[in-house]
């Protein structure tokens, strides 16, 4: 037997025993006679005591252990003299009779303990170790608990997990897809899914009812900190329903959740709140709602005052900061320099102080009367000591988003944004197209499979930039941590769609046949949500990267850079596949 119990487990009660541990070697210390070594496994930590007047050999033997050596150590559990109530197992130190190296370890390149000295790049490179850190490995622990939970969940309304394939088609709409070289199809590619999406569409015509999966999805798109190119959604659908059916639902899967894992209770319905206002409001289709300051709109209030900025911007607005008029200068000079970064391109910002006696100070007073900022202060329902930010642009969204980051910035500068506060909300009836640039042409703004809003049908051939969608996304504090929508199971409906997308028929038979073509054999109604489990894990563990809730990600050039993929391929594996490398100068 390695063991009888584990490193996390030993308490006073236990005094008295004859136990035998093994782990990692975390810390070797010698006092006096004496030799203390910290033993470390997925467990815990516990100490093991060498006395040299007991036994001079063994504890010379420890002497020589090394970090992260994996031993195994037999002795006694003793009361300690001076305890450490930090530690779950200070009470007790185990006075070692026996010891036996299991294998020695090499000098780890960074220190394994929670403080670390170990830079991103190493601690990836050498991601094995960095997951012994009991920091690391309590995230990986709360991932598997919230797996657990999810299965317990559907699994009691009635929910089959079904796998789907992970070679599929390629598919034009959304992020650029990752693809696979087929060797028996030389010169085709299959890609890996960006979501089950359709599939689990046909699982419903396939009468399935109500389907789930935990399931890899794949996304060749910039990376950012709540985005990684491969991540994990909890993805489910479901037959007969509306979208109030399945927010409830997916809301009761949220609140069991955050109760069982965070003995949070929330309360219950979550505000739903149309896109439209979110924009209005806090410029965002994801509004952290831990903390108010709206946007309040003043182009009646500002244009027309021989401020040139202002009297030619299509967008004026601010947001009001509590108590924060004692601002200092250098303080609003970096919130300046903040909202000019190339990254949010304001080209500048304006501000205004509420005096103690309600009198309003601006950075640009000569333009305005007193009168005009006492209204501005009304608008804002501003008080004594209130700090004004306002921003204005030439483009209403844009500058709207401007203001968001600028909101943002504040309900962390004023701590509004406490990690251990949650709030949640459903942004609903989101636009079903949005324009772009790049394309010239209209998109669908969540998927071409999204069911338009019944009373805005009409609008599809008049105004489609105006048709809203029977979607919906799951924010929390800020983070979109799911979305979904009510689907078109009719198949004329769905090839209306693409012809609005730019999808000549030919083109929408090619690449959606399959599923218009099961539209056709008695689709039911149906609908559904995706979560993404790496931003529900990163958000209860209050972390500000998904790639610590993740046992092997990849760096922000996505990359692995313990695995050194991706990288190019023999010779012979490109031969084998039909395929010559000829890289274009970018
Ligand atoms: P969507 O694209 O909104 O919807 O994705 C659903 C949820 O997955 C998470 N997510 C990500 N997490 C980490 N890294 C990424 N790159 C990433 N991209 C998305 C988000 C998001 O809310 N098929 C639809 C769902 C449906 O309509 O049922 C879909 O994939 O939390």
């Amino acid at each position: 037997m390695y063991r009888t119990n584990t490193c996390g487990e030993l308490r006073l009660a236990d005094a008295g025993k004859e136990v035998t541990l093994a782990g990692w070697v975390q810390r070797v210390r010698k006092m006096g006679g004496m030799t203390f070594i910290d033993l470390r496994d997925r467990y815990g930590l516990t100490q093991i005591v060498f006395n040299n007047a007991d036994n001079a050999e063994l504890c010379e033997q420890a002497n020589h252990l090394g970090r992260e050596y994996v031993i195994q150590v037999t002795g006694k559990v003793a009361e300690r003299s001076s305890k450490n109530p930090s530690l779950p197992t200070g009470d007790i130190e185990i006075m070692a009779g026996e010891l036996k190296v299991l294998n020695p370890s090499e000098v780890p390149p960074f220190t394994i303990e929670d403080d670390t000295d170990g830079g991103d790049d190493l601690r990836m490179k050498f991601r094995y170790l960095d997951l012994r850190r009991p920091s690391v490995r309590k995230n990986l622990e709360l991932r598997h608990k919230m797996t657990m939970e999810v299965r317990r969940y559907l699994d009691s309304k009635g929910f089959l997990e079904i796998e789907t394939p992970m070679l599929v088609g390629s598919t034009p709409e959304g992020a650029r897809d990752f693809v696979v070289p087929s060797r028996m199809n030389p010169g085709q590619f299959y890609a890996l899914p960006q979501s089950p999406q359709t599939l689990k569409q046909l699982l419903m015509v396939s009468g399935m009812d109500r389907y789930f999966q935990i399931v890899k999805c794949f996304r060749d798109e910039d990376l950012r900190a709540d985005r990684q190119p491969e991540f994990t959604q909890i993805d489910c659908e479901m037959s007969y329903v509306n979208q109030e059916d399945v927010i409830d639902l997916f809301e009761g899967m949220a609140c069991h959740l955050f109760k069982e894992l965070r003995g949070v209770e929330l309360k219950r319905p979550f505000i739903r709140m149309p896109w439209a206002e979110a924009m209005k409001l806090y410029g965002s289709d994801k509004p952290d709602l831990r903390f108010g300051m709206e946007f309040v709109e003043l182009m009646d209030i500002l244009k027309g005052h021989g401020f040139s900025v202002f009297d030619n911007a299509e967008y004026i607005g601010g947001i009001c900061a509590k108590g924060a008029a004692s601002y200092t200068r250098k303080q609003l000079d970096q919130l300046t320099d903040f909202v000019k970064r190339p990254q949010i391109g304001a080209k500048g910002m304006v501000y205004a102080r509420v005096e103690a006696d309600g009198i309003v100070k601006s950075s640009v007073d000569k333009f305005y009367s007193q009168d005009v900022l006492q209204k501005m202060k009304e608008a804002f329902g501003a008080q004594p000591g209130d700090l004004i930010l306002i921003l204005s642009g030439d483009d209403a969204m844009k500058t709207r988003k401007q203001l968001c980051e600028l909101r943002l910035e504040m309900g962390n500068r004023l701590g509004l944004r406490d990690k251990n506060k949650f709030a949640c909300l459903w942004v609903v009836d989101f636009p079903m197209f949005e324009w772009s640039d790049e394309e010239q042409r209209l998109m669908a703004m969540h998927h071409p499979f999204t069911h338009p809003k019944a009373e805005d049908i009409p609008l599809l051939d008049t105004k489609p930039e105006e048709v809203r969608a029977d979607a919906y996304d799951m924010v929390v504090n800020g983070v979109e941590v799911g979305g979904g929508s009510i689907r078109i199971h009719d198949s004329e409906l769905q090839a209306k769609m693409f012809e609005i997308l730019g999808f000549t028929p030919e083109k929408a038979q090619e690449q959606f046949g399959f599923l218009m073509n099961a539209f056709k054999y008695g689709a039911p109604p149906h609908g559904g949500l995706a979560y993404g489990l790496d931003r529900w894990v990163s958000l209860f563990a209050g972390l500000d990267s998904i790639r610590d809730c993740m046992a092997f990600p990849k760096n922000n050039s996505g990359r692995d850079v313990m695995l050194e993929a991706p990288a190019p391929l023999d010779q012979r594996q490109l031969d084998e596949l039909q395929l010559a490398i000829d890289l274009k100068e970018k």
